[in-house]
């Protein structure tokens, strides 16, 4: 049988159904996006970061809860995605977010440090900026201070090349030492969104910890098997992990070099990553 690549170029973003996506992943909090909400919002508590920090979070789509643990930290925050109807609704949700992220932001209000954020939906309208953009070419002016990327870089193609580039330029995109948080689906066979299917690679965790250490250090995997919260987000994917860590400190290389340091044309790009030899250092 042939296994075709379909690759992120290859997918019209702009068919993302937004309203579907957001139903059935984020109308309600559920318990393993509560726990990694914790993790991620007790790790970024443990930083000071200067008042002009900035922060990025990568492939947003209707998820707000990344952007939300970034704000006690940050002056401005990117919301980037490629996707129309995503950039849509953030740009309303921006404006001023519905109320079922309150029990998201309550979450998060469980450590003191988010108690600075007194009116979390004036600081979003004043902090935010959403753009349309893509994560494999968009040129930031500054590095960023913080950074998150929740369900992506797996998530939107079956490349294992592209799943590497997508990490590369997120990492590649922050400070030296900036903390961030990455999740990401296990053995994803892709998903629906409605009627439309969208790939993904099927990663596990050490193909999580072994990117990202080519260009983060301090990490601390989370992980949610499927099911872990009573009925499981979907068919088709085995549970979900979260890494939370920093920036290397002596990582100096910009995004370009890291794209240039990745191959595309790797025609094994399609098989599992950890069955495949390395192709980065650790
Ligand atoms: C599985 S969704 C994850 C959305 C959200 N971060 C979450 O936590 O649920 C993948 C997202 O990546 C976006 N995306 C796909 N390709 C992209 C690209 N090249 N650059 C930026 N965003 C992209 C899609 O539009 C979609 O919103």
């Amino acid at each position: 049988m042939v296994n075709w690549t379909r690759r992120n170029c290859d997918v019209n973003w702009d068919e993302f159904d937004a309203g579907r996506y957001l139903d059935h992943n984020y109308r309600t909090l559920r318990g393993d996006d509560h726990r990694f909400i914790e993790a991620m919002r007790d790790f970024f508590a443990d930083f000071e970061l200067p008042p002009s920090a900035i922060g990025v979070d990568l492939g947003s789509g209707t998820n707000l809860y990344p952007a939300l643990a970034m704000l006690p930290f940050v002056q401005r925050v990117t919301l980037l995605d490629r996707g129309s109807q995503n950039v849509r609704y953030l740009e309303e949700q921006v404006a001023s977010y519905d109320p079922s992220w309150d029990p998201f932001w309550k979450v998060l209000l469980g450590n003191p440090r988010y108690a600075v954020v007194t009116d979390p939906r004036a600081a979003l309208r004043k902090t935010a900026d959403v753009v349309q953009g893509d994560i494999f070419s968009f040129r930031p002016h500054d590095r960023y201070d913080m950074g998150t990327m929740f369900f992506v870089a797996e998530s939107i193609s079956n490349s294992a090349a592209e799943f590497e580039t997508a990490v590369a330029r997120f990492l590649g995109a922050l400070k030296p030492g900036a903390p961030f948080a990455a999740a990401f689906m296990e053995n994803s066979k892709g998903y629906d969104v409605g009627d439309t299917h969208f790939p993904a690679v099927r990663i596990g965790q050490e193909d999580v910890r072994q990117v990202l250490s080519v260009a983060a250090e301090g990490l601390t995997v989370h992980y949610e098997p499927a099911g872990s919260s009573g009925d499981a987000l979907r068919a088709g994917y085995d549970g979900m992990i979260l890494a939370v860590g920093r920036a290397k400190p002596e990582l100096s290389m910009s995004s370009e070099a890291w794209s240039c340091a990745l191959d595309y044309s790797d025609p094994s790009s399609v098989r599992p990553i950890s069955k495949r030899s390395p192709s980065l250092p650790k």
